[in-house]
């Protein structure tokens, strides 16, 4: 965000906002610079290759689905892949809308905002994020960012009411050369002569996802649709005299374009990525304290088969977990620790059953809003550590996908988070089967409130508005 820009007050309610990730490219120069045979997935494009435990389209069709003012995702494709793409969305709460792509990106972005148009509610959207699947690691909270961003007056602008979007640019820290001209254009520079260098201080490397207002960045798509050659949206934008405007971008965003590329980002999938607020849990300052706490949450069977969720993955289980969320005890745990640890109430008060919007929501939802009352604090997770006391199903076969699901959603480095499972020598209910049990604790680092001066009354330390009323039961 330049330093220069201003707050400008945000439209009224929640932002409404829909994804498009295009995803319908072939990967050709990634699959060539790798070479066929040893792709980490022969015959399927790069955004189908496996990226830590989940294909790398995957990473942002969850990070957006995790957005809470994301209402809908739209995922262009090329149809050979469309019937793929199925089986990534089991577990996707926001409504998903698969559309074939085009020859070009900006042919797929346009169809992407075509069949966004045509949805019954698009009317009622007011931003759309423009995102190449073939960057997986978005940052938690870019997203907001982005909008925040978009509703800002920039010093630069030069009317205000120009500014239709936000998008991530990244410093270009090289030296920055032009060469000599070669016809076709190779990808290689190798051999060609340095003519000249350009001032980098004016530069910057366009990521996505790019934000726009989603009338404007549609009706810009539709103008252009003759004028190929547009490489992002933002281009389109600035061509037609619109103005967007900088956020910070992040080298996690990186784009999966080559061999590389592939293998720096297998390394950020199970670093960066899901540690974008690292702790320092040695030398911390005085200003920091660390707090403990702990969460416990029980659901019932009911009678209905199968599957259930536990600590944010899918289980066959003979018997549903009777629930108005999707009954995962382990997240609703953690949650509770967290919550616990803020001395900020627990999961009832703040996603109360009895509200309807909760029903079959899925608990990354909850952990996630959790993990951002740590950061809106100015904290930070340090360590997550979860136990579930059950019969059935068995928890080792999947504990290792258990943590690094967690750690994802934490935005945590997986050996941070614990899973550990008992069964109870089959006395009481979790023995008889009857349901299951989960408990938690976590660690966080927060900035320490500041010490009562002598001249602190006792009646304004009292006066501290006291943790939200808890319901005592978890959704
Ligand atoms: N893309 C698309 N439709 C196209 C071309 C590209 O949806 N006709 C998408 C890609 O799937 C990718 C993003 O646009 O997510 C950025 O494109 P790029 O990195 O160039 O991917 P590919 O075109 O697949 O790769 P290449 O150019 O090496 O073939
Ligand atoms: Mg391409």
């Amino acid at each position: 965000m330049p330093q220069h820009s201003r707050a400008r007050p945000k439209p009224s309610g929640t932002p409404r906002c829909a994804a498009i990730i295009v995803a319908a490219g072939s990967g050709v120069r990634a699959a060539a610079a790798l070479g066929q045979r040893k792709t980490p997935a022969p015959n399927l494009p790069k955004q189908f290759w496996p990226l830590g435990t989940k294909p790398v389209i995957a990473h942002s069709l969850d990070y957006f689905d995790e957005q809470p003012s994301i209402t809908a995702i739209i995922i262009v494709l090329a149809d050979f892949f469309i019937d793929k793409m199925a089986d990534l969305l089991s577990t996707v709460k926001t409504p998903v809308h698969i559309v074939g792509g085009g020859a070009t990106r900006q042919d797929s972005v346009r169809a992407g905002l075509c069949k966004l148009a045509g949805l019954p509610d698009a009317e009622g959207i007011d931003y759309v994020a423009i995102h190449d699947a073939a960057r997986p690691l978005i940052p938690l909270g870019l997203l907001d960012q982005l909008i925040d961003a978009t509703n800002m007056t920039s010093a630069d602008a030069v009317d205000d009411s120009k500014i239709i979007g936000a998008v991530p640019i990244l410093p270009i820290a090289d030296s920055v050369k032009t060469v000599t001209p070669a016809s076709p254009p190779p990808q290689e520079l190798a051999g060609r002569l340095v003519t000249g260098g350009i001032d980098r201080s004016l530069l910057g490397a366009a990521q996505t996802p790019q934000l726009f207002r989603r009338q404007a960045i549609t009706d810009l798509h539709n103008d252009f649709a003759d004028n190929d050659g547009f490489t992002d949206d933002c281009s389109l934008a600035e061509a037609a005299g619109f103005q967007v405007i900088g956020i910070s971008g992040a080298k996690q965003l990186m784009k999966l374009t080559d061999a590389d590329d592939f293998a720096m980002l297998t390394h950020l999938a199970n670093a960066v990525m899901t540690a974008p607020r690292r702790v320092q849990t040695t030398d911390q300052d005085m200003t920091t304290e660390t707090r403990l706490g702990t969460g416990f949450d029980v659901h019932k069977f009911s009678d209905e088969a199968g599957p259930i969720w536990i600590a944010g993955i899918k289980l066959d289980s003979d018997r549903k977990m009777l629930a108005h969320s999707d009954g995962d005890v382990g997240l609703h745990a953690l949650c509770d620790a967290i919550f616990g640890a803020l001395a900020d109430g627990d999961i009832g008060a703040h996603f109360p059953p009895s509200d309807p919007k909760w029903k079959n929501a899925d608990s990354a939802k909850f952990l996630k809003f959790a993990v951002d009352r740590v950061a809106a604090r100015g904290g930070s997770i340090i360590n997550l550590d979860l136990t579930i006391i059950c019969e059935a199903p068995k928890i080792g076969p999947p504990r290792d996908a258990m943590r690094q699901r967690i750690a994802e959603i934490c935005g945590l480095p997986i050996d941070r988070v614990g899973v550990k499972a008992t069964t109870s020598e089959g006395l009481g209910f979790t023995g008889r089967g009857e349901g299951i049990a989960a408990q938690a604790s976590a660690g966080i680092a927060i900035p320490a409130a500041p010490k009562p001066t002598a001249s602190m009354s006792t009646a304004s330390i009292s006066a501290r508005p006291s943790a939200p009323e808890t319901s005592g039961t978890a959704s």
